[in-house]
């Protein structure tokens, strides 16, 4: 792509806001053979038509495309419903909302993830309890989410971490136990499924991202909530919208002054405008948002739908391709594929041990000598400054060992070529040759 002649915008950095929304770029010489890319998807005619075509529409928010998103989402994902939002964090703080959580209560939430996840409790003033992660998934641990339980717990809110679902039935069996929600944060996992069961459709609630590093991406955000409870499908819409709903036909019998706003001939009103086009209605006490997707994303999200497999089998594939080349590589392991799960490789997590290699050395060998550009995902929430200071803490050693010690996540996503494949199976077998292993 070539804008004002420069090659790849973003690829310095320059053209963006920068740090985690636009590139890990830096200019410190090191020549990159593979850089951590933040466009985890293919786009081709089929998005750039569709988004022209929707770009024609009379309504370019919440229109045809965005009903027939939400329509094909949820058959994908094999729930009762989905609906579009803005993106993850907004959704998820939708959900927070509708779950009706407040000041003083709890939810056991893991540390290994994106700052999103905490932050739509403490946008409710909700006190967040980490639990710690399974050494192998790095996903949380069923048994500490158990031991974490206190009668202030309301939800517990999972990530499936990189791309490989939680161990969903203890969770659940926990969840019925103490009726706890669950909200299962999908952000990574696209295209999974735990004992053949989609993401999103096991928990109370899922929720998506299309933020530009995910499996799939609408314009670079976007997101998607997934329930089969019926019931909530008519507060997710005014919780994202306003709080907006119908007159309840009792209330249009509305009077202002002199003015009598009720027009019934046979039990039927005659004027669409009265008394005002939509009602407005607080949620159980809660106040809404504009969390829309608008209809150019819906529609390149429609396309993005129609890769989902093919995107996925291109990430299983790369994976394994690595998987397999380091497999012999002494005190370095690559990604352990559990049982029960379809991974979707949202993220290749490779991890050290600690007693052969030192992580950062670990890192910094592969990214100045061979090029290959990793990242780390995620340092434990509650070592953020931020939530130290409102006092919230966490004892998760497990966690604290994997991001400080041992993991390292390579680039992945579904363009990565041969060469590039070959370059980190090199780097990673040379530094571990050069370091020790
Ligand atoms: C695990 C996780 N949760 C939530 C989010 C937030 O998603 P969004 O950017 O769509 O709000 C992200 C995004 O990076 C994520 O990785």
């Amino acid at each position: 792509m070539t804008i004002e002649g420069k090659e790849k915008v973003g690829a310095t950095g320059e053209d963006s806001e920068g740090g985690i929304t636009a590139s890990y770029a830096v200019d410190d010489g090191v020549q990159l053979k593979v850089a951590y890319s933040f466009f985890g998807s293919i786009y081709d005619d089929e998005e750039k038509n569709a988004a022209w075509e929707a770009m024609q529409q009379d309504s370019l928010t919440m229109g045809p495309q965005v009903a027939a998103f939400q329509e094909e989402y949820a058959k994908k994902f094999g729930v009762k419903h989905a609906l579009a939002v803005s993106n993850c964090t907004t959704g998820m703080h939708l959900c927070t909302q509708l779950f009706q959580l407040k000041e003083g209560d709890e939810v056991i939430i893991t540390p290994n993830t994106f700052i999103a996840t905490t932050l739509v409790l403490l946008k409710e003033k909700v006190t967040p309890v980490y639990a710690d992660i399974d050494p192998k998934t790095f996903n949380i641990d069923p048994a500490d989410i158990a031991r974490k339980v206190t009668p202030k717990t309301k939800a517990i809110y999972v990530v499936h971490y990189g791309g490989q679902m939680c161990d969903m039935d203890p969770i659940m069996e926990i969840a019925k136990k103490h009726g706890l929600y669950v909200l299962e944060d999908c952000a990574h996992a696209h295209g999974a499924n735990y004992k053949g069961r989609p993401a999103g459709s096991i928990g109370d609630v899922g929720v998506f991202s299309f933020h530009s590093l995910k499996n799939i991406t609408t314009c670079g955000e976007g997101g998607m909530i997934t329930t089969n409870r019926d019931e909530w499908e008519k507060p997710i819409e005014q919780l994202r919208c306003m709080n907006l709903t119908e007159y309840d036909p009792e209330q249009r019998d509305f009077t202002f002054g002199d003015i009598k706003m009720h027009k019934v001939v046979d039990g039927d009103y005659s004027d669409y405008w009265i008394p005002a086009h939509f009602d407005v209605a607080d949620v159980n006490g809660y106040w809404g948002n504009n969390y829309r997707m608008n209809e150019v994303q819906a529609a390149v999200g429609r396309a993005q739908l129609r890769k989902l497999d093919m995107l996925i089998e291109k990430r299983q594939k790369n994976a394994r391709y690595i998987s397999e080349g380091i497999k012999d590589v002494k005190g370095v392991n690559g990604v352990y594929e559990h049982p029960d799960c379809k991974h979707a490789y949202h993220l290749y997590t490779l991890t050290v041990d600690p007693e052969i290699y030192n992580r950062d050395e670990f890192l910094r060998t592969l990214y100045r000598e061979h090029g290959v550009q990793g990242i780390l995902h995620y340092q434990p929430t509650y070592h953020f400054s931020g939530i130290k200071k409102l006092g919230i803490t966490g004892h998760c050693p497990v966690a604290e060992e994997f991001f400080y010690r041992r993991e390292t996540n390579l680039p992945m996503h579904p363009r990565l070529t041969q060469q590039e494949l070959d370059d980190m199976v090199e780097g990673i077998r040379k530094t571990a040759e050069k370091l020790g292993g």
